[in-house]
């Protein structure tokens, strides 16, 4: 496994490996949910690149960037386990020099759900993608369905902008009580660990009840904002029901659609959502 931090050294090791390429972008601290896209990128592709880069302008200034867990020496030991054949963990000064002002900003799709929460989180990341396909230039890049508005934001930006990558969605990656795989998971107490799974109770709850034949988006906000409401430690930010490729919230009944969720224990703030209506 190759290891590179500038973009020369990216630049000179990328030209020796194999097309086609899989990109996996990651701000490290790597968890089940990474390991899964990386196994997926090397079942389609002829080599693997995987960034770590915490990516400082997808953060609020009141947000988490310092306390952002990392732990190098552990994610690069799991990487080489799964023969990935270059990691480029670029530094500030090579994705933002001095004096630098170019960014990517989505006109629509990032003002809702968590773009209404996190105004700039988006152009942070739709820019850190774009400068890490142009350095990289994967011909597929993987991302989790864990995020879904950054899976719908990168899909339609790589579009956009005519990227020649193939952007690829993976499954969410859960422990075994339901709780979505994130590396903000690792900030929770114990009480709040316990409580956490109760994000995807209410989300397969609503699932099954649309499954049923409950297809009235208010009725599902209600059904998810009844199993929240059941767990003390839960702090809602929003609930949604929502158009798969708009992101806009849906009224009435619904043929398909993105159940989603932002909610807080304490300091951490955990999102998760399902798909219904659409075979998988
Ligand atoms: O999903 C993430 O870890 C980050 O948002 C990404 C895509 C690596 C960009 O910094």
């Amino acid at each position: 496994m190759i290891l590179t931090s500038t973009l020369n050294e990216l630049r000179e090791a990328r030209s020796g490996l194999l097309n086609p390429v899989g990109l996996v972008p990651t701000m490290g601290f790597l968890h089940e949910g990474h390991i899964s896209l990386v196994r997926c990128a090397k079942g389609e592709n002829e080599s693997v690149v995987v960034s770590i880069y915490v990516n400082p302008t997808q953060f609020a200034p009141t947000e988490d960037l310092k306390a952002y867990p990392r732990n190098t020496e552990r994610d690069l030991a799991l990487l080489e386990n799964e023969g990935v054949d270059l990691v480029w963990s670029p530094s500030d000064q090579d994705m933002y020099p001095p004096g630098f002002q170019t960014w990517v900003e989505l006109e629509r799709l990032t003002k809702f759900l968590e773009g209404s929460y996190r105004p700039e989180h988006f152009r942070g990341v739709a820019t850190v993608v774009s400068k890490l396909f142009n350095a990289v230039q994967p011909q597929r890049a993987y991302f989790g369905q864990k995020d879904a508005q950054q899976a719908v934001v990168i899909t339609r930006m790589t579009q956009d902008l005519n990227f020649p990558v193939e952007v690829i969605i993976c499954p969410t990656i859960r422990e075994a009580d339901g709780l979505a795989l994130s590396s903000r998971n690792s900030y929770l107490n114990p009480e709040e660990r316990r409580g956490a799974p109760v994000l995807y109770r209410a989300l397969s709850g609503a699932k099954e009840a649309f499954e049923s034949g409950i297809i009235d988006s208010e009725e599902l906000h209600t059904h998810m904002l009844e199993v929240l409401e059941n767990e003390p430690l839960a702090e809602v930010e929003y609930v949604s029901v929502a158009d798969l490729e708009t992101l806009e919230e849906l009224d009435g009944p619904i043929t398909r659609g993105l159940l989603s969720m932002a909610v807080r224990f304490r300091t951490t703030r955990l999102i998760d959502n399902m798909i219904v209506g659409v075979d998988h």
